[in-house]
């Protein structure tokens, strides 16, 4: 069978896609944001997952707001990036994973999560950034199943539905009969908000919270509702969801089980709080 071997959790702000492409990763602004990823590198190096299923949100490219699934999973050969408009450099496209794909699928709609189905399925930056963080050199060496969450427009999916998702997704692919090591990430926030009478909003306390919640009590954010979420975190930083999928994947219930890898928040890259989280699943353990 299939060996999860661990998550990462990150930020996806388009700006990085143009600090990786302007070569300024160094430069103050974006220093303490990029110097969170070489231990995490370290640790893919030697982890060597061979797959990754990326829970993150879409921002108009593949789903605008007149279709927003709440939940949609690729089962695409391929996955092609495309210009988004914010000068962001296309990446080449990405390698899909269909047999793990429909693996997920079939395993959701048997636990009656009624998900989208994409065969063809354009991935934006919150796909395609995590995997330039963790793998900036060269072709990127896994192959990918993209679970795109809806965290734009309202209705929004409960926290509580996203975690059982996730956990779902982590049954299906514990079950899958390969020989594969997979690992899941978790695309968006922290707190951060764009527009309204609050934009500007960042909520550091909460952030460091939700990010030591993961470790011990993943279940922690669930007890609040979406609304309350939205309160904490802001209009935008509701895409934590995409981090709480991720680690209900990784093992459901209590913190046991995991150990932390590494960490890094810092405040701001372009008026968002950004987190990096990689945990990894210690056997024996839970
Ligand atoms: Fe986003």
């Amino acid at each position: 069978m299939a060996q999860l071997i661990g998550c990462i959790g990150t930020s996806h702000i388009p700006a990085i896609g143009g600090a990786i492409h302007k070569g300024i990763q160094q430069e103050p602004y974006w220093k303490p944001f990029f110097d969170g990823f070489p231990p995490v590198r370290e640790w893919l190096g030697q982890a060597r997952p061979d797959v990754v299923v990326v829970f993150y949100n879409d921002h108009g490219l593949n789903f605008f707001l007149d279709k927003m699934p709440t939940f949609a999973v690729g089962a695409a050969s391929q996955y092609n990036n495309a210009d988004e408009g914010w000068g962001i450099p296309t990446l080449p496209p990405f390698k899909g994973e269909v047999d793990l794909s429909w693996q997920i699928i079939n395993t959701l709609v048997e636990k009656e999560f009624d998900v989208v189905t994409c065969q063809e399925m354009l991935v934006d930056h919150a796909c395609t950034l995590p995997l330039k963080l963790l793998w900036p050199e060269g072709p990127c060496p896994v192959t990918v199943v993209p679970v795109c969450i809806n965290t734009v427009q309202f209705p929004l999916p409960k926290a509580s539905r996203v975690y059982a998702m996730g956990r779902a997704v982590g049954e299906a692919i514990a079950a899958w009969d390969s020989s594969k090591t997979v690992a899941v990430i978790g695309s968006g926030g922290l707190s951060h908000q764009l527009d309204g009478e609050r934009a500007g909003f960042i909520n550091k306390a909460f952030d460091l919270q939700f990010m030591e919640s993961l470790l011990t009590n993943p279940e922690w954010a669930t007890q609040y509702s979406i609304h309350e979420l939205v309160e904490k975190s802001g209009t935008q930083g509701v895409e934590l969801l995409n981090w709480l999928a991720m680690r209900a994947a990784l093992t459901a219930g209590a913190g046991a089980g995991v150990r932390k890898v590494h960490s890094n928040y810092h405040i701001p890259i372009s008026n968002t709080a950004t987190g990096l989280l990689a945990l990894e699943k210690v056997a024996g353990l839970g």
